[in-house]
């Protein structure tokens, strides 16, 4: 059954339950995980900015999108919609929300990287692969548990 959403900015209070939804999807070092692993400090700090945002499904959390600005870029991160509410096109509004909270901020082009298999959905939503930039490697890669091998994240470029 398709479900009703609502995209909103997170807010202090939804912070332990962003946790939880990211964490459960972290990389791990036997190459399991599709997301970024954030401790509290960075959700948080990442919500007071404004720049998380959840999808509702009434009182349920089903899924969230950061985008992070860092080095003159800004990133798309965190994406992810819990199971049970996926291939509903709650992905492709995140990635648009987050699209939108860029082009808000002055950027004209959003980086995310991303795993092969989710590659379609952005390229379905405008973005195009492109090299993954150095300031990104030096930012994250590098304290990324699968830095000595097993990555299979590309990077993708939105115009805004
Ligand atoms: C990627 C993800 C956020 C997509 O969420 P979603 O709500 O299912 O996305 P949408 O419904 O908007 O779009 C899904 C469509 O994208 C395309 N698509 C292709 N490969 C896909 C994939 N691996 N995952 C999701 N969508 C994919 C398809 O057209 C798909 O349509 P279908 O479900 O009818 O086959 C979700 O699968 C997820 O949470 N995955 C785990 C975390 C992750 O990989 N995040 C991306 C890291 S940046």
């Amino acid at each position: 059954m398709r479900s009703e959403f609502e995209i909103k900015p997170a807010e202090e209070p939804d912070v332990t339950r962003l946790q939880s939804l990211i964490n459960a999807s972290a990389f791990q070092t036997n190459g399991q995980g599709q997301l970024l692993p954030l401790n509290k400090q960075e959700i948080e700090a990442l919500v007071d900015q404004g720049a998380f945002y959840c999808a509702w499904d009434g009182i349920n959390l089903i899924g969230c999108v950061s985008i992070v600005e860092y080095a003159g870029l800004v990133e798309l991160r965190s994406l992810i919609v819990s199971r049970g509410y996926r291939s509903q096109g709650v992905g492709q509004s995140l990635i648009r929300t987050a699209m939108e909270a860029a082009r808000s901020k002055g950027y004209n082009e959003l980086l995310a990287l991303t795993n092969t298999s989710a590659i379609p959905l952005f390229e379905a939503t405008g973005f195009k692969k492109e090299p993954r930039p150095p300031e990104k490697l030096a930012r994250d890669c590098a304290k990324c548990p699968l830095l000595q091998g097993g990555c299979i994240e590309e990077a993708v470029v939105a115009n805004l």
